[in-house]
This record gives structure tokens, sequence and C-alpha cells, in this order.
């Protein structure tokens, strides 16, 4: 079984070939530098740049193999959540295939192939705790299964990934955050400055990271002779300290919520042995060895897929897409993206799509 999967709601537009003994056939990646100038994403130079580049990294793909489209069982395609003009690119794309082919069309939801990428490369099994931290999104889960996720505690404000970008972008080190800071922290002191937890005490799993990012503001503000933190001259040594401080708190933060899920899925999932985290923040090296102390604390094994397969990527995909078609998962030519697409949501139905087709 091959599956063809697509991915285009952000900033990467993705391909890649899989088939059901976890082989990767042939993968091909572009990520959109347009948006470094801005600090951020632009929604619609993304989606102008998916529609300019998808034909040619689908080409690029199929080069890498000795398969033709001919040779996929079903072509699956990020279909939300994210940004809108991108997912629709890859969403039609993948319909069109489907139809041309006469080979089935599987929406994947994006975060549903971030939960299963651990999976390609490890021997993860069904039910596991996953922590789900990218640049959109912040949550703790549980994976039942393909298609069915418990969700214990997502942020209230910004997503863990979207506060490394904030605090990279006031401390002038560029888009994307997470890697710059990483970096930075690498030299830094991590006792130098005390920066609060918010909702660490709320007896929930529930995550903030917002006020974390403004107690970094005001650090940065005392650096600045006008209070702008764009005019803020920041000694190198001491940008090494505030990233280290920051990654060491909001890891702290995720730690101990981590652990509070891990007590709660222990004893509602006694068969369950993996403690999982994916996503673009999942790339933290820091975060990785942090999580892998805490499942070797509490009996766990830690898994995460490898790095590169963190962030953004057609393989991902089109692993989701595998597992959901290998399930009888298929979604007909109206499946409408969706912007939003809470994992917890009994998915095909919530999208109008076909459903399952057992
Ligand atoms: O999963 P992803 O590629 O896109 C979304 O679905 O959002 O995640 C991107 C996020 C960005 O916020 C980026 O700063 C963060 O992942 N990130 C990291 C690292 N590498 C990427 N955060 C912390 N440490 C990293 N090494
Ligand atoms: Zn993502």
């Amino acid at each position: 079984m091959i599956v063809l999967g697509i991915e285009s709601s952000c900033d990467e537009t993705a391909v890649a070939l899989v088939n059901d003994k976890r082989e990767i056939l042939g993968e091909a990646l572009l990520s959109q530098e347009e948006h470094i100038a801005f600090g951020g994403v632009v929604p619609e130079i993304a989606a102008r740049s998916h529609l300019e580049h998808i034909d040619s990294i689908l080409e690029e793909c199929f080069a890498k193999t000795n398969l033709t489209p001919r040779d996929v069982d079903a072509i699956a395609a990020s279909a939300g959540p994210g940004l809108i003009g991108g997912v629709v690119v890859g969403v039609m794309t993948a319909k069109a295939l489907s139809v041309a082919l006469n080979k089935p069309f599987v929406a994947v939801n994006h975060l549903e192939a971030h939960a299963l990428a651990a999976r390609i490369s490890n021997d993860v099994e069904f039910p596991y705790l996953l922590l789900l931290v990218s640049g959109g999104h912040c949550q703790i889960l549980v994976v039942k299964d393909v298609n069915n996720y418990e969700r214990l505690g997502t942020t209230i404000d910004d997503a863990v990934g979207e506060a490394f970008d904030k605090v990279a972008k006031m401390l002038g080190l560029g888009y994307p955050g997470g890697p710059a800071i990483e970096k930075m922290a690498a030299t830094g002191d991590v006792n130098r400055f005390t920066l609060p937890r918010p909702l660490i005490g709320s007896g929930d799993c529930n995550l903030s990271f917002s006020g974390l990012k403004t107690a970094v503001r005001k650090i940065i503000e005392t650096y600045s002779l006008d209070g702008n933190v764009a005019h803020a001259d920041i000694p190198t040594q001491d940008v090494a300290d505030i990233c280290a401080c920051f990654q060491y708190t909001a890891t702290d933060c995720l730690c101990r919520k981590v652990k509070k899920a891990i007590a709660y899925f222990k004893n509602k999932y006694p068969d369950g042995k993996h403690l999982v985290v994916s996503g673009g923040v999942a790339s933290n090296t820091y975060l990785r060895g942090e999580l892998k102390k805490l499942a070797e604390q509490n009996n766990m094994i830690f898994a995460a897929p490898p790095i590169r397969f963190c962030t953004d990527n057609g393989v991902m995909v089109a692993w989701a897409g595998l597992e959901r078609f290998r399930k009888g998962y298929t979604d007909t030519l109206d499946f409408k993206p969706r912007p939003r697409w809470p994992l917890d949501a009994n998915a095909p139905k919530a999208a109008g799509a076909g459903g399952v087709k057992a």
C-alpha cells in the first residue's frame, strides 16, 4: 500500500510517498523563505507560494522514485487546521489527482499528522500520551487510536512555538524563533532571570504562555532607553541568558503539566506505555531531554519523531493518510477544508465528509 501525502497548511510546501512497511519512498519539501523579512508567516504570500510550487514539488518527489502517480493507492492532504489559502491549494491538488487517477482522497487533520508521526520510526502502540507542541497548537492528548483522541489540556492563550517566535522577534533573532532561541540558550545561564510559570498551580492540564512572554518583554524593555523593545541594545551574553531562562521556564511549564497528565493516563489507560512529543517545538533538544527523564521516572518509554519530521513535512501527512486509509477512512470530493479543526472532534462527521467506509 502506497500513499501520497501533501502538506501546505503553513509555510512548507511538502510532498511524500510512504508505504505500509513504514518506508519513505520519496519526499520533497520547500520551506518558504519569503516570510523571513516579515518576522512571521504572511498568509497571502504563503498561499501564492504554495500555488506556484506545488506542481514542481510533486514532480521532484516522484522523480526521486521509480513510481508514477498510478502506483499510488490513495492521496492524502492536510485539510486543516491551518492557513486556509494554503490548505485549499493542497486539498484541491489532492482532489484533482484523486479524480484523474480514480484513487481515494483522504483528508488529514494536520494535528493528527503530527500526532501519528512518531509511529513511522518508533514502535509506538495505542494508547499513548502525547504532548503536541507547534507554532499554532499546544495540547496534551491521549491518542487512543487513529481518529480517536482525548484532550487533557490545551493552552488558553499562546501556543508554545508562538511564544518562542515572539520572544525571538523581540530579541531580533529572526524567524522561526525556536531554533534561534535554542542555539543562543546553549551558552546562556538559566539562573540569571526568574520568570513566571502561569497556570502552573491550576490543578488541570491547561497551559498559558502569554504571561511568560510578557515577562520577557519587560526584561528586554530595561535594555531600551525609550522602553521600546525594538530599540533595545542587549549584550550578546544577556541575549543568551534570556533565551536560556525562557527555554528553561517554558520547558518546566510543559513538563509539570505532562507530569499531571501521566498520573491521569496511567490510571485510566494502564496498558499505555509511551510518552510521545511531536510538532515543531519537539525539535528542541532540551525539551526532548527533560521529557525523556520524566518518562523514565514514571516507567514510561519516551518517543519522538526524528527531528526533521517534527516540523511540518509531507511524510507525516502521507503516513497519517495511510493510517486512516487502511482503517477505511476516506473522504468525498465535497470535503471542505477546515481552518479550525479540533483533534478530539469526530473528524469525518464534523467535516461533513464521506466518513468511515468499513
Ligand atoms: O509544526 P510546525 O512546523 O508548524 C506548525 O504546525 O505550527 O512548528 C513550527 C514551530 C515554530 O513556532 C518554531 O519556532 C518551532 O516550531 N520550533 C522550535 C524549534 N524548531 C522549531 N521551537 C523550539 N525549539 C526548536 N528547536
Ligand atoms: Zn505543524
